[in-house]
């Protein structure tokens, strides 16, 4: 390996290590931060994400990569480190110091007041902070594309390389179309009792359940934990220190089952990454996209997690720790119950068929905000608007509507159309796999997730970021995206379910 390669390695680990420090600095705010704490925290995160930026533009960084530039002896690994590299390289250099402290500042104080606004369900004691989140976005995407007209165009960029606003909205009309058909269909048929699934059971009673679905689908516990938060998620501390959270609702115990396998398959992606051992610590062991992360983490909470054959070995011990809440109620009842279809309130509990309506209704609201078409002050009106048009329902209040993710307060616009990119990815690596691994049925009814485990690990979480995301499923599938697959998913599962 040239030297050139060897000190951009060495660079980038040295950024990734403050990029760590930050996120550990974050997954405490979330999880343990003592309410008084929050302004300092915020001081401590813009230094930290201040200090990983200069490491991430130092000019000797760009001498580095005109030095390796015309070299036709690289191989493979290092031109797929070179190309994200330089990537990086070119999209930092553009950000000026001063305002990835102020959004790394304003992230953390954003989020703190959201914990609040949520939780007492107050949306202008949040706005005045969206609203600063909004401007910086906006403020960001001008200095990444300064002739640019589309800033949200430029913001989907950073979450899905090469998506747009229109492409991502064809992409959706048609999912729309096909979700609404199905969810007619299922609509015509007698609906499934889950009545039961509401009964209350303790926080203690849930996290052993999460601990034991943890340990079920392979989440390696001397690389990460487990812990609480207001709303789940995954975050890397470090290569072998992935943790996730989860929330315990009393009167709903199946949501932390699905919310700690969902972040426990964000968690698996992120454990099973490593291109090769020299690129450890760097940009190339970086997940692909998010929407490849959400694919992973939908895969185990949707596709293996509600299926009846994941189920077979595991809802005898589910009824022995769900203090008598399914006591008589037979397996075909609870697998029909978790994958009851009926438009809700909450994303993160949504069923498989209206949860792209939610994300569709955010895309919609997301890029409206950005272009300055919606004011932040008519948000809760809008989502209130668009809830009844996409899932025919009354919003009762804002902590049930615009208030319930904290993607915008994050400043993550441009996130949430992942979810749903997430789902069609799941379902098209889902068929291959399955084209691959004839026996999964049965290895899954055993009880026995290695071979899952492990086909995703060599072909999507091995390369890390070797490739784009559409090289990748094109390599794994042999096909460009192709949103058939999920529908097809859908259809035949809840034919099976709903009986038509
Ligand atoms: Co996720």
């Amino acid at each position: 390996m040239r030297d050139e390669i060897k000190r951009l390695i060495e660079i980038d680990r040295q950024r990734t290590l403050f990029t760590h420090i930050g996120a550990l600095l974050g997954w405490d705010q979330e999880t343990y931060l003592p309410e008084r704490a929050v302004e300092e925290r915020a001081e401590q995160l813009a230094l930290i994400q201040g200090l990983a930026h200069e490491k991430a533009v130092q000019p000797e960084i760009g001498d580095l990569l005109a030095a390796l530039e015309e070299d036709k002896d690289l191989d493979g690994l290092e031109l797929a480190y070179l190309r994200v590299a330089k990537r990086e390289f070119e999209r930092e250099s553009k950000l000026p110091a001063e305002l990835v402290t102020e959004m790394a500042r304003q992230t953390s104080l954003s989020q703190a007041s959201w914990v609040q606004a949520r939780k007492e369900n107050d949306f202008s004691r949040f706005a005045p902070y969206l609203q600063k989140m909004v401007d910086l976005n906006i403020e960001m995407a001008s200095v990444l594309d300064p002739k640019g007209e589309q800033p949200y165009d430029v913001l989907l960029d950073l979450f899905e390389i090469g998506s747009t606003e229109d492409g991502i909205a064809k992409v959706f009309s048609v999912m729309r179309e096909d979700l609404v058909r199905v969810l007619g269909k299922i609509r015509s048929r007698p609906q499934v009792d889950d009545s039961f699934l509401r009964g209350k059971v303790s926080a203690a009673a849930q996290a052993k359940m999460s601990d034991h679905f943890m340990d079920a689908i392979g989440f390696d516990r001397s690389r990460g934990r487990l812990d609480i938060t207001a709303h789940p998620f995954t975050t890397t501390l470090g290569r072998d220190d992935i943790r996730i959270t989860t929330r315990y609702i009393e009167d709903y115990f199946p949501s932390s089952i699905f919310s700690t396998v969902h972040e426990a398959g964000h968690a698996l992606y992120e454990m099973g990454i490593d291109p090769h051992p020299d690129f450890r610590g760097t940009k190339l062991a970086d997940a692909v996209s998010m929407a490849v992360h959400e694919s992973q983490s939908r895969m185990w909470e949707n596709l293996i997690g509600r299926s009846s054959q994941f189920w077979k070995p595991h809802y005898a011990s589910l009824v022995g720790m769900a203090e008598g809440a399914l006591d008589g109620i037979g397996f075909e009842n609870f697998i029909g119950a978790i994958n009851k279809v009926e438009p809700s309130l909450i994303r993160t509990e949504a069923d498989e068929v209206t949860y792209g309506l939610h994300v569709i209704l955010r895309f919609d609201l997301e890029a409206a905000l950005i272009s300055g078409s919606l004011s932040v002050s008519d948000l809760p009106e809008a989502w209130n608007q668009k809830m009844k048009e996409l899932l025919g329902l009354e919003v009762p209040d804002n902590a049930q509507g615009c208030l319930q993710d904290v993607h915008w307060a994050m400043g993550a616009f441009g996130y949430f159309p992942s979810y749903a990119l997430g789902n069609l990815y799941a379902a098209q690596f889902w068929s291959k796999m399955n084209e691959d691994l004839p026996d999964l049925g049965e290895r899954l009814g055993a009880g026995d997730c290695a071979p899952v485990r492990g086909w995703l690990q060599r072909n999507i979480h091995k390369p890390g970021n070797s490739y784009l995301p559409g090289e990748l499923l094109e390599k794994v599938t042999g096909k460009p995206l192709d949103a058939s697959y999920f529908t097809r998913y859908l259809e035949e599962k809840y034919s099976r379910i709903y009986g038509f």
